[in-house]
């Protein structure tokens, strides 16, 4: 009769079958995500998943981190706490079109001395749209990931990338010739599938939660999950493209990086070339730019690198971006659409601008059902009519706009336009002034330029009266309680009670709201009164200027005009706000009721950025444009719009164009807005 089996021995025996399954399962994972042939059913793999993690539970020493059943641990996270990267995460310059394209060659041949006919080699990546990332593997086993962050200390996001099956919790090795680094970096860019996008939205829609706008979004709020097991049900995917820190390894090329990443069983694109010049690389370019609707994620545009280490190193960084990179981005999105019909929107100086009202259509992941026409002279130009199929554009963060008509997709019964003789608001005549694009409605008392008017003045950036914001002053307006902005100021709390779905709270908090603003500086006070051509900024200069709302009225067209910064246009049009009775009207009642505008906001209040001139370009996260440029005022610096050699630095935001290639050009430095904030801060 046997012995009965000890149960040492039973664990050696389970101990190599965990390794088998292990293998395996690791194998399977690398032929599924990294070579793209899978040999397995997700069926078998469960199954071998299965075994080994009912081999785990019943023998929990065997169990290690890096076990395919230890993707997604129990603990949820509590703060996304902050990880510094050991090297920096560097941003891409941007290259719009071929010609920047070029240029951006040239300046490379220039700065190391070649030859502008030499040719030099570059490899071309798919530029994709999602979030990168910064995994540490040491000793091949994956130990943290993080968030880019600000390019120096980005988010420690670890669960959630161990949820991830795309990134392999340890590396591929086979020594000698296939050794792994003691400590290296990865970076990549971590994504959702097209297919992915759709599976999520489809089941928060049944589910009733809200749906995300397009796949980055989703992919970015995968990885920010509380949850890691949330993250692991939403199969995030990865490609890995750079490196960091990396000790005892060398590579001599970009290619040959990526080649080593995939012996590691590193996710890489597989849509890469190595480019014997620059032509070939626009090739490329240009293939992708017809072929991307292919994809089953998007892409923003093509990397496109110099490929060999040696140059590269040559070449180093300006700013944040190496110069042996740029991102060659593709134009904005176009989409066809029908315009259903053309309406008119009045601005609150009474400017008539046409809007077509469109099929709505996902462009870039966004539903958009209304574009500017502009005027009608461009309605003539473009010959857009009601019933015609439209192509329609959203660049960055611009408001749609339709580019053309396809004219072969016309019926006849498609209607043209025509500027109406009568305000649709208020049925007064309107005015097109002889050379002037724009028709405005006259009418002081158009209800509509009044409730365009109010919302103005209440807005963020002028009196900033949150809680009037949207259908509120629409009601006061409706009910007959406010006529002007001035009408504000004389509100009593049982006025506001009989108005539809309000409440005492709400009514209270809408007074007390009006009576903090009695005290907003000068400056917001001039922009709230809506004077045409008189914008943020302008409204700071004369706040500096005239330092009180009696002497701006009393100052003539020609003392405006001599102000720095203040045109003959604005002259003329603050000169003659000022010169209307009723508008001076409205500013006595204004004051008589309690408005006491403060001193202006951009009175300086430190030296920090005494004498230096700052410009800020592309999209913000953190600040607004404005807030931005008043901080650098009210540290008694300048803030422009234009890079010249005068300009102290530049602060670009995201997806940042000509300004900053002028800055680079100019040798002008450069910062994120992450460093520009922790400069404000820093004071
Ligand atoms: S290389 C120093 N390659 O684009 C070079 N970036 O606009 C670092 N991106 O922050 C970037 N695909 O998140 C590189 N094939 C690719 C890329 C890529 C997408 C992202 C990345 C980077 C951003 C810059």
């Amino acid at each position: 009769m046997d012995e009965p089996r000890s149960h040492i021995e039973v664990s050696a025996e389970a101990a190599e079958r965990v390794q088998t399954l292990r293998s395996a399962l690791n194998h399977h994972n690398y032929l599924y995500y990294v070579m793209d042939s899978p040999l397995v059913s997700d069926l078998e793999y469960d199954a071998l998943f299965r075994e080994l993690r009912t081999l785990e539970e019943k023998f929990p020493e065997l169990v290690s981190p890096e076990s395919p059943t230890q993707r997604v641990g129990a603990e949820l996270i509590t703060t996304f706490a902050a990880l510094a990267h050991r090297a920096p995460m560097l941003s891409l310059d941007n290259a719009f079109g071929d010609e920047e394209l070029l240029e951006w060659e040239h300046r490379l041949k220039r700065y190391v001395g070649m030859p502008s006919d030499a040719d030099i080699e570059y490899i071309t990546e798919l530029k994709i749209d999602g979030l990168s990332i910064n995994l540490t593997y040491e000793n091949g086993r994956l130990k943290t990931a993080a968030t880019r962050g600000n390019g120096t200390v980005g988010e420690d996001v670890t669960p959630n990338i161990r949820a991830v099956r795309a990134i392999p919790l340890e590396l591929r090795s086979a020594p000698p010739d296939q050794a792994i680094p003691a400590l290296i970096e990865v970076r990549g860019e971590v994504f959702m599938s097209h297919q992915e996008f759709a599976r999520i939205n489809e089941a928060n829609e049944l589910a009733g939660q809200a749906t995300f706008a397009n796949p980055r979004n989703a992919a970015a709020g995968s990885l920010r999950q509380k949850d890691p097991s949330i993250t692991a049900g939403r199969r995030l995917d990865v490609f890995l493209y750079a490196v960091g820190v990396c000790d005892g390894i060398s590579f001599n090329s970009q290619n040959n990086l990526l080649q080593g990443y995939s012996r590691w069983g590193l996710r890489t694109n597989p849509n890469i070339k190595v480019c014997r010049n620059l032509r070939e690389a626009l090739q490329f370019i240009h293939e992708w730019h017809e072929r991307k609707d292919e994809l089953n994620y998007d892409i923003d545009g093509v990397v496109v690198k110099v490929n060999s280490f040696a140059l590269q190193a040559e070449l180093g960084y300006v700013s944040r971006s190496p110069r042996w990179a740029i991102a060659y981005k593709y134009p904005a999105l176009q989409v066809r659409t029908k315009v259903e019909a053309i309406l008119l929107q009045e601005g609150m100086t009474g400017a008539l601008t046409p809007v077509a009202q469109l099929t709505p259509v996902t462009v870039a992941g966004v539903v958009v059902s209304r574009a500017t026409l502009h005027n009608e002279d461009e309605i003539r130009r473009k010959d857009v009519r009601v019933g015609d199929t439209v192509v329609i554009q959203r660049a960055g963060e611009v408001i749609p706009e339709v580019v053309e008509v396809i004219v072969s997709d016309r019926t006849g019964i498609e209607v043209p336009f025509s500027m109406p003789l009568q305000c649709p608001f208020c049925d007064e005549p309107v005015t097109r002034p002889e050379g002037e694009a724009v028709t405005r409605c006259p009418n002081r008392l158009c209800p509509e330029k009044i409730r365009q008017r109010l919302q103005h003045f209440v807005s963020r950036n002028a009196m900033d009266i949150e809680s009037l914001g949207g259908k509120r002053i629409d009601q006061m307006i409706d009910s007959g309680l406010v006529k002007d902005a001035s009408d504000l100021y004389i509100l009593q709390l049982e006025q506001l009670l009989p108005l539809d779905r309000m409440g005492e709270k709400l009514a209270g908090n809408i007074i007390t709201a009006v009576d903090q603003s009695r005290e907003r500086a000068l400056n917001r006070l001039i922009f709230a009164l809506g004077i045409r051509h008189v914008g943020v900024h302008t409204s700071e200069i004369l706040a500096e200027h005239f330092r009180s709302l009696d002497s701006l009225m009393a100052a003539s067209e020609e003392d405006l005009s001599k102000i720095h910064e203040v045109g003959l246009a604005t002259a003329q049009s603050v000169a003659g706000f000022f010169a209307d009775p009723e508008n001076r009207n409205l500013v006595s009642k204004l004051l008589e009721r309690g408005v006491k505008p403060q001193l202006p906001e951009g009175e300086p209040r430190s030296d920090r950025f005494a004498d230096q001139t700052y410009v800020f370009t592309g999209a913000l996260t953190y600040y607004t444009r404005e807030q931005a440029e008043l901080l650098v005022r009210q540290g008694g610096g300048r803030a422009s719009g234009s890079v010249s050699k005068n300009t102290t630095c530049v602060v670009v935001g995201e997806n940042a164009g000509s300004k900053l290639v002028k800055a680079q050009q100019l040798g002008v430095p450069i910062l994120t807005e992450e460093q520009f904030r922790a400069m404000v801060e820093e004071q």
